[in-house]
């Protein structure tokens, strides 16, 4: 039963028989191993393929979809992101690579190959939904052929070493967290249980690594968290951020995503953590509605990013707002000389909505990692947040 409060649009019949199937997995799931934690129950109901939110094959993004990311809202996050790109080409003596995790849509793909000159040697795709590719191939087909021609999916991290430039918008914020909850006796894992007529939550001890990346932590807080603080930790962070960069000889980590560093996100006053879900436009807080029919994701906590990368050998270059961001690069100053005012008025809005700290602006953060290269980006230069983390 969905909680009638959440005042949530029902889905058409076909859908709710597709949500219907996946549940039915999810309760096979639980019946065989018992209840399983929320990392096991996102990856299930964000990948489960077919079934899964990204592997089902609907329509995710945009204003018929459930969310609107920044690359979907036109093409000046890509062009902000393309002055970064080209202050990296620069420095480098032989061509680059651009690697994107999680192209979506494709849209960032195409606006940035659109605006990168020179062209990188290669663009690659790493996506994990076999239908998220298609649609990618379907935006990227109305490049020209040249440009085009640099494009490449793969399934895995390149193998051999590359230089450039790694990119990755909403991606960390996709990838499956542990829940907890501290009690007077410790720490507890929260796990999806069968309740009487949907999932619920159930308590049991943390998993070694649920416990060891709470331990860290913890380590870092000011003051212990109180009892009944429920909070998630993406424990894969760290062995993923290594397998996606493990080939980077030279070049620089862009990850642009929603969330705080460390003692912000685990402040005592947000004591019901950061998990979300999306459903046609709507944010709301139970994970367990419509399983592959709504999108679920936590925020980021970027301290751990930073600890990922630093861990990998990279450097901190970087870490900012998405607004501070916008306001380091030139993109202001060009929408001003533009002729055309209907263009004009249109960039302006878009930029609105990338910027307003009640719309995209505060809430998205920036972090640059760096190996072997030295970043030198206004971008970076005008909100220097890196004294927050
Ligand atoms: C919220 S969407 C963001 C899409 C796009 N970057 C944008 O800004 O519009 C998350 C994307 O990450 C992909 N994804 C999730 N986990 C991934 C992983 N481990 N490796 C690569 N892509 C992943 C999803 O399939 C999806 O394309």
């Amino acid at each position: 039963m969905v909680d009638p409060s959440l005042n949530l649009p029902e889905p058409p019949p076909e859908l709710a028989a597709l949500s219907q199937r996946l549940c039915t997995r999810i309760v096979n799931e639980i019946e065989q191993h018992g209840p399983i934690g929320l990392d096991h129950y996102m990856r299930m109901a964000l990948y489960e393929p077919g079934l899964g939110y990204y592997s089902n094959g609907l329509l995710k993004f945009g204003a018929d979809g459930d969310f609107v990311t920044a690359p979907e809202q036109g093409r000046l996050f890509a062009e902000s992101l393309a002055g970064i790109v080209m202050v990296v080409a620069n420095r480098l003596n032989t061509g680059f690579d651009v690697l994107e995790l999680g192209p979506g849509s494709g849209a960032l793909a195409r606006d940035l190959l659109m605006t990168l000159n020179p062209l990188p040697e290669r663009y690659l795709m790493l996506e994990t939904s076999a239908t998220l590719r298609q649609v990618q191939q379907e935006t990227l087909a109305a490049l020209p052929a040249p440009v085009a021609q640099r494009v490449e999916w793969i399934d895995q991290p390149p193998a051999s070493g590359f230089s450039g430039v790694i990119v990755g918008n909403e991606v960390i914020d996709a990838l499956p967290v542990c829940s907890f909850e501290v009690q007077a006796d410790g720490l507890m894992e929260r796990a999806v249980a069968l309740d009487a007529s949907r999932f619920g939550w159930q308590l049991r001890p943390p998993s070694d690594r649920l416990a060891s990346a709470y331990q860290k932590l913890s380590t870092d807080l000011d003051e212990p968290l109180p009892n009944g603080y429920c909070s998630e930790i993406c424990v894969d962070l760290p062995d993923w951020f290594g397998s996606v960069t493990q080939s980077l000889d030279q070049g620089l980590v862009l990850m642009i995503d929603y969330g705080y560093p460390r003692r912000e996100y685990y402040h005592p006053d947000r004591a019901a953590g950061t998990l979300v879900a999306h459903y046609r436009h709507r944010a709301h807080f139970d994970p367990f509605v419509w399983p592959g029919l709504s999108d679920l994701s936590a925020f980021v906590d970027f301290t751990a990013l930073a600890d990922a990368g630093l861990a990998q050998g990279f450097e901190l270059a970087g870490f900012t707002t998405q607004a501070g961001l916008l306001l380091g690069s030139d993109i202001l100053q060009s929408i001003e000389t533009i002729a055309n005012d209907r263009e004009r008025l249109a960039l302006a809005g878009e930029l609105k909505r990338l910027m307003l700290p009640g719309e995209m602006g505060e809430k998205f953060k920036v972090m640059a990692l760096t190996r072997g290269l030295e970043l030198n980006s206004s971008a970076f230069q005008f909100s220097d947040q890196r004294g927050r983390l």
